[in-house]
């Protein structure tokens, strides 16, 4: 079989991952440079009423202290990424002595080597007049807004309450999900260089034409004079798709001092010189006839954000959406407190608002005396209820039976408590899952030299998805030469540019364009053309205006498709089955296996899908059970804010592990066929795993993660 899409083959960048040949932003080797450290603020509201910045200039080698003192007026304020700007918080650190949360930058100290900034940063002495911090729900102090306020629109259809007033079998419950923090290996840093005028940027980049626009926006410079480097990103989960505050310090630092200058924060730093995944508290109410059609359906949710800023994680725009039910209600309400503001983390809707839906499905399933598998096929649609659009393909029943069938999902006793294994309770769940498929539009430029090899040159980045691989397979197919003879050039501002790695969008984007690109230089061919063949191609997807491809040169978040907007609705979707052991005394929770099945359009790169939705699951593993960033509610500071106290599943926590990719053929989503994955595996496997735990215990956990305290009694 000739490669393209559809051919299984290994990373084309593993190689140089493996033998430390690829270099990440912070790998970056320049002459005379000076190396950053921060300091960051011990309490989380309240104002910096001092600074003894002797005894850290005495340090030998310290070149300057940052401050408000000294950087007062060098950032200027852009706009939230949300409302279509590039920042991820508008939060300014150096900007005045005001302190909004707990770590936020205070001062940045620059010095001839590392360890010198970092004597010097423990030796600034800083003084502050604390206020009583509100740290999230419950707290004195937070101001509730309805997330309409800001624009976004609560889906709602028929009428709900008088639906589920007149039900007969109903149920009702709350939920919360915690604070999750992404973590990725590679730290948040970033090297700053100026080159006669011009600013060289060294950073790991979910969207580096949007860090290119957003820098030269706040340091009002021409964003022709701001150059991107970022090839390797060492994880970014969403952390690195919108601009934090950082950079524009170390590029202003770099200004004034004449000289590269490097950053590389602490893990403890990363937790609040970034973003995180917001805490939620929602309410589901469910309501069904005794065939199981649902017949109401009320989700509201409570997410914790920052002072000024409205992120919201609204993942009612899709629990709206996914079943067959006429009367739908919901509502977003925005908690803000004295907290760095939230962002994007791998499904950030779904992740936590799915695991609300299918936890009361799952009760609304044993309300009915109804098996979990017969009332998600019962409620199974090819339109979503809120507009009536038609998916665009849709293959959940598939999953469905994929799943429970590799599972051995007929062999389940429906009542809790009555499987068991030794002294171990055994539980059986399982869940929907579903993620929107995204497309923006895209450029890149394809060259095909007489001698057949080629090259692929865009601004997508690889996250470590695997984008370099199905980009490569993607060009090679569209010319008909092997995966070896393909070059594929990412994560580079002077390259073409392509969306924010974001939404899962990037395989549909790229490769639809990338394939465009290689159907003209095929033509060209044809009609005779010799020698080398460059072709630059953009894409603008059906539903986006022509404008479209402006706004990507400006680095401004274009993506389309989706459940909300067009003429159909766009999704992948999947079925989680779970497993889960709980010992009868100690409540000890261990997950021996778990299947899923997914549907998500054309399968691009099949080994690295089968690592993104393997890995996803993982995930959705770990928010169940062990995921949770810890908040010290008197001060509002994180607690585990490293990465032996913030748990992750291990080798030990995985043990059996299925993944199955259906076949889906979708001529309407894009002409590719193709769906996002990256974010899909790990939505509704934390549902799956608490509803096993409840089959196994009798006990519904609620709230995430689960943990022996809630299933003792
Ligand atoms: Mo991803 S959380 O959509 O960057």
């Amino acid at each position: 079989m000739p490669d393209g899409i559809g051919t299984d083959h290994q990373r084309i960048d593993g190689r140089a991952k493996v033998t430390g040949g690829a270099r990440y932003a912070s790998d970056v080797m320049l002459g005379n440079v000076a190396h950053a450290w921060l300091v960051t603020s011990a309490i989380a509201r309240g104002h910096i009423t001092g600074m003894d910045e002797a005894a850290a200039r005495a340090v030998p080698g310290v070149l300057e202290v940052f401050s408000h003192r000294n950087m007062h007026g060098a950032v200027a304020e852009t706009e939230f990424f949300a409302k279509g700007g590039y920042v991820g918080s508008t939060i300014r650190p150096l900007e005045s002595d005001r302190i909004w949360h707990d770590g936020q930058i205070v001062a940045m100290v620059v010095a001839d080597t590392l360890e010198a900034a970092r004597e010097a940063a423990f030796r600034l002495q800083v003084e502050y007049r604390e206020e009583q911090p509100a740290a999230g729900f419950d707290a004195a102090g937070v101001e509730v807004k309805a997330a309409s306020e800001g624009g976004f629109e609560d889906p709602e259809v028929g009428d709900a309450d008088r639906a589920y007033g007149n039900a007969e079998v109903k149920i009702e419950a709350e939920y919360s999900t915690p604070t999750q923090h992404h973590n990725p290996i590679e730290l948040f840093t970033t090297t700053a260089h100026w080159v006669g005028g011009k600013l060289e940027l060294h950073e790991g980049s979910q969207f580096v034409h949007g860090l290119k626009n957003g820098v030269a926006a706040q340091l009002g410079i021409d964003p022709a004079d701001v150059h991107v480097v970022s090839p390797f990103v060492g994880g970014a989960f969403g952390s690195r798709g919108s601009l934090t505050q950082r950079t524009a310090l170390v590029a202003e630092a770099a200004r004034r001092l004449g000289r590269p200058v490097k950053l590389v924060p602490t893990r403890d730093q990363g937790f609040t010189i970034a973003t995180y995944r917001a805490e939620t508290r929602q309410k589901v109410k469910l309501a069904a006839g005794r065939d199981g059609k649902l017949q109401a359906l009320v989700h509201e949710g409570w997410e914790v954000t920052s002072r000024p800023d409205p992120y919201k994680v609204g993942g009612t725009a899709t629990t709206a959406r996914i079943y067959a039910c006429p009367n739908v209600r919901t509502k977003v309400n925005l908690v803000h407190a004295d907290r760095n503001t939230p962002g994007f983390m791998r499904s950030p809707p779904e992740l936590p608002y799915m695991f609300a839906l299918e936890s009361a499905m799952d009760e609304l399933a044993v309300a009915l005396n109804m098996d979990p598998v017969e009332l998600r096929r019962v409620n199974d649609t090819q339109r979503e209820p809120i507009k009536g659009l038609p998916y665009s393909s849709r293959n959940l029943v598939g999953c469905l039976d994929a799943g429970a069938k590799a599972f051995g999902w007929e062999r389940r006793n429906p009542a809790p408590r009555s499987m068991r294994q030794g002294e171990w309770l055994v539980g059986w769940g399982m869940a929907t899952s579903i993620y929107p498929t995204h497309i923006g539009a895209a450029t890149a430029r394809v060259t095909l030299l007489p001698s057949g090899h080629a090259r692929v040159q865009t601004a997508a980045h690889d996250v470590g998805t695997g984008a370099y691989t199905a980009i490569g397979l993607a060009a090679a197919e569209g010319l008909g030469v092997s995966l070896d003879k393909v070059a594929v050039e990412l994560g580079d501002s002077d390259l073409p540019p392509a969306p924010v790695a974001g939404g899962s969008n990037t395989t549909a984007s790229v490769c639809n364009v990338v394939m465009k690109a290689c159907d003209e230089i095929r033509a060209r061919r044809a009609q005779g053309q010799q020698g080398a063949i460059e072709v630059y191609a953009e894409n603008v997807p059906e539903g986006l205006p022509p404008e479209a491809i402006g706004k990507l040169y400006q680095g401004r978040n274009a993506l389309g498709g989706g459940l909300e907007g067009g003429k159909q609705a766009m999704a992948a979707f999947g079925a989680i089955f779970v497993e889960v052991r709980v010992h009868e005394r100690t409540r000890e929770v261990r997950v021996p296996r778990a299947v899923g099945a997914f549907a998500a359009g054309r399968i691009v790169s099949p080994r690295q899908a089968h690592s993104q939705l393997t890995g996803g699951m993982i995930w959705g593993i770990g928010a169940a059970l062990h995921e949770t960033t810890e908040i010290d509610h008197r001060t509002a500071r994180y607690m585990n804010d490293n990465l032996s106290e913030y748990l992750v599943p291990v080798n030990a926590d995985i043990q059996q592990l299925d993944v199955i990719m259906l076949d889906e053929r979708d001529s309407q989503a894009n002409p590719l066929g193709i769906k996002g994955i990256g974010e899909l595996g790990n939505v509704g496997t934390n549902a799956a795993v608490a509803n096993a735990v409840f089959h196994a215990t009798g006990t519904r956990p609620r709230h995430l993660p689960v943990r022996i305290e809630q299933l003792l009694g």
